[in-house]
């Protein structure tokens, strides 16, 4: 078995010898996220890894990510050091969604008056169904602009998988919003949001953000989007992975922070001053999973001509799942 410093002198090797990049996600474990060429939060990695030159995209995150690679560069080989799938991503298929518009229509609203929203979070089944029905992709870091689009339409948003980011939105602009399920009349809302959630940013709090808030006076608490509607109502500053970064960077140095979001990113922000709103490490397990082994196993694979973990995607859903990307990048 080699050490993390040993493997980390072979996968150098590799880089160079092979044409690679490796695409890290800010979530990733420490060891893997520092032998990134390209790191970033999910819009920003689609964003970078779209302009690369090499035959292959090495990608340390999860599917959905690694997917959305291959989707806008179906020419590029796209592999992963662990076939890890984002637990909120595989809560809606092609079936759901079909069934999420349905709901809609038999609660009086058309087609016609439907405008789909999928979040960044999902397969690329879904993004190619959103796209079929003129819809487009958003992430949290630009959901308001791309909501704020889709109603110029003046139809009614299904937004999917993201219960949270749907509501946050909707909260924030002011508009109504229901989940499918809830009980509500869809019809009676501009936001109607299929009920999917992500485990890890559900840990947080309101008893977690009092806690902090009575121990550190004057502490700011600082969450991600995919938090509960109560927890972003409760916090000082709600924001993607990267404009979370930005904004902690920006305060003074003495300024305590609690932050809710995953715990690999959490710990790697600041020095001092800083600390995660909860008791409980909120790690993301699928990001976990890929490790600086993988990482020189896959390089490896490909080395051999056999690489492991190849993403594929057929040619229909590419295209369409590529149309549903294309449309947020052009905004
Ligand atoms: P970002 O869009 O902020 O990278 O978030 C991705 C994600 O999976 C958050 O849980
Ligand atoms: Fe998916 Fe949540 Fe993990 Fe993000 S933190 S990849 S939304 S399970």
């Amino acid at each position: 078995k080699l050490t993390n410093e040993e493997l980390r002198e072979k996968i150098n090797e590799y880089k160079k010898k092979l044409s690679v990049t490796v695409v890290a996600h800010f979530y990733q474990r420490d060891e893997v996220f520092e032998m990134g060429d390209i790191t970033g939060d999910s819009l920003e990695l689609a964003i970078k890894t779209k302009e690369d030159k090499s035959d292959y995209v090495v990608f340390c995150g999860v599917g959905f990510m690694g997917q959305s690679v291959k989707v806008l560069s179906p020419n590029k080989r796209v592999v992963m050091p662990k076939a890890a799938c984002c637990a909120m991503a595989t809560m809606i298929d092609g079936m759901q969604f079909d069934a999420s518009v349905k709901t809609l229509n038999e609660a009086g609203i058309p087609n016609e008056n439907i405008l789909p929203i999928t979040y960044i979070n999902s397969n690329a089944e879904v993004k190619a169904k959103v796209a079929q029905m003129g819809g487009m992709v958003c992430t949290s870091s630009n959901a308001k602009k791309i909501i704020t689009k889709a109603l110029e339409e003046g139809k009614k948003i299904l937004f999917v998988p993201d219960r949270c980011l749907g509501q946050n939105i909707a909260n924030q602009m002011g508009l109504k919003s229901c989940v499918i399920g809830d009980g509500s009349n869809p019809a009676e809302s501009d936001i109607i949001c299929f009920n999917g959630f992500c485990s890890v940013h559900q840990l947080f709090s309101v008893d977690d953000i009092n806690f902090y808030r009575k121990k550190y006076p004057g502490i700011l608490i600082v969450v991600h989007p995919e938090c509960d509607p109560a927890i972003c109502d409760a916090a000082d500053f709600v924001g993607s992975t990267s404009q979370i970064i930005k904004y902690i960077k920006e305060l003074p140095e003495e300024q305590k922070v609690a932050v809710g979001t995953e715990f690999n990113l959490v710990n790697r922000l600041r020095p001092k001053n800083t600390y995660v709103l909860s008791s409980t490490k909120p790690e993301c397990p699928t990001m976990n999973e890929t490790t600086l082994q993988d990482l020189y196993d896959i390089l490896k694979s490909i080395d051999e001509g056999a690489p492991l973990n190849e993403i594929h995607v057929d040619e229909e859903t590419q295209k369409w799942a590529k149309i549903a990307l294309e449309r947020m990048l052009a905004l």
